[in-house]
């Protein structure tokens, strides 16, 4: 007997990432940040989720190297792998073979109300049954793996909400097989709007100038965005989402990156024009991201290696997956 106190078992977070390019600054202070601050308090496994991105028509040509993309934006991010695990949803079958069984436990209704699929769909000229079916498997990434909390995107709620629902049946039915998980969406952080539409949320597809800022774009074309961001005629700095919600999205980037109060913040900028705090929120991003970027562009010479951690990732969580795939099979009669 020793007089150490036992290590609490550390919970297990479980998200993913999909492998679309073009990772943004709102991705950064949304997300990432959030995980990279928060990592060591859990058992965190992090998914690039490429079978959720063929959901929608992806360049073949392009798909992977967008995989290896992500995977080096997420340690260039301070993600480490002591606290987390890094894989690529693909090298993992379970996730697709728990997705059929969970498909045969959920009505089509619960997925018809899905509003991402609503959305997403309005904007195809022809919708694909795994656009429809996204919900579950994403289902089936949390559960496989136990975890008790998803960070996610506030848009990511209801797909956690649909995934408890969908364990509360399966236990229900074929006897305790799944964790239930809780959605943890984060306290501090931003929700970044476009710069060139601040009534609108800063997006991956959106290809327009000045409207994102992202994560690998060089520190000139970061200032010419920023610099350029639509604001509005009132000249008065303040938080104010409604009536200046070009100004109040600055204001929140600044927050994000400073952790600073709002009242600390507004101390800085009051009485000064525009110009300035678009100079001074510029300054920011470019010290933000530039180590990010110096690491990613390090990582990107050795990409043989960013493979093997890939596969060594995946291959070290498999057995967990599989663990309880096989639990899922049993209790439905598919094995002895
Ligand atoms: N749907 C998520 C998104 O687009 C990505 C995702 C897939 C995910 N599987 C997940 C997030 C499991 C959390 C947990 O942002």
């Amino acid at each position: 007997m020793t007089d150490q106190p036992t290590q609490p078992i550390k919970k297990r977070t479980f998200s993913g990432i999909q492998p679309t390019g073009n990772l943004h600054i709102g991705n950064y202070l949304g997300a990432l940040k959030n995980w990279v601050d928060e990592q060591e308090k859990y058992d965190n496994i992090f998914c690039i989720v490429d079978l959720h991105a063929i959901t929608v028509p992806q360049d073949p040509q392009e798909l992977y190297r967008h995989v290896r993309e992500v995977a080096m934006l997420y340690l260039a991010c301070g993600i480490s792998l002591e606290h987390c695990a890094v894989f690529v949803q693909s090298h993992i079958s379970a996730h697709s073979e728990l997705a059929w069984l969970l498909n045969c436990v959920t009505p089509m209704g619960w997925l018809e109300r899905m509003t991402q699929f609503k959305d997403k769909s309005a904007k195809q000229e022809s919708v694909g049954t795994g656009l429809f079916d996204y919900p579950v498997l994403m289902a089936a990434d949390i559960i496989l793996y136990d975890a008790h909390y998803v960070p996610v995107g506030e848009d990511q709620k209801q797909h956690v909400e649909l995934t408890r629902d969908i364990v509360l049946r399966f236990n229900n039915l074929y006897g305790e097989t799944f964790v239930v998980p809780e959605v943890l969406i984060p306290k501090a952080g931003a929700r970044v709007m476009g710069l060139d539409d601040p009534t609108s949320k800063m997006s991956k597809s959106s290809d327009k100038v000045g409207h994102s800022l992202r994560l690998l774009d060089p520190p000139n074309v970061l200032k010419k965005s920023i610099m350029r961001a639509t604001t509005d005629s009132l000249n008065n700095v303040a938080f104010d989402r409604e009536n200046q919600p070009g100004v109040t999205n600055l204001l929140g980037i600044y927050q994000a990156i400073t952790r600073r109060s709002e009242e600390d913040i507004l101390n800085e900028f009051t009485g000064k024009g525009y110009g300035h705090l678009k100079k001074t929120v510029a300054e920011a991003v470019i010290a933000t991201l530039e180590p990010i970027q110096q690491r990613y562009y390090d990582m990107a010479k050795d990409p043989a290696t960013i493979d093997q951690i890939l596969k060594e990732n995946a291959d070290r969580i498999r057995p967990i997956a599989e663990h309880r795939l096989l639990a899922a099979q049993q209790n439905l009669g598919l094995r002895k």
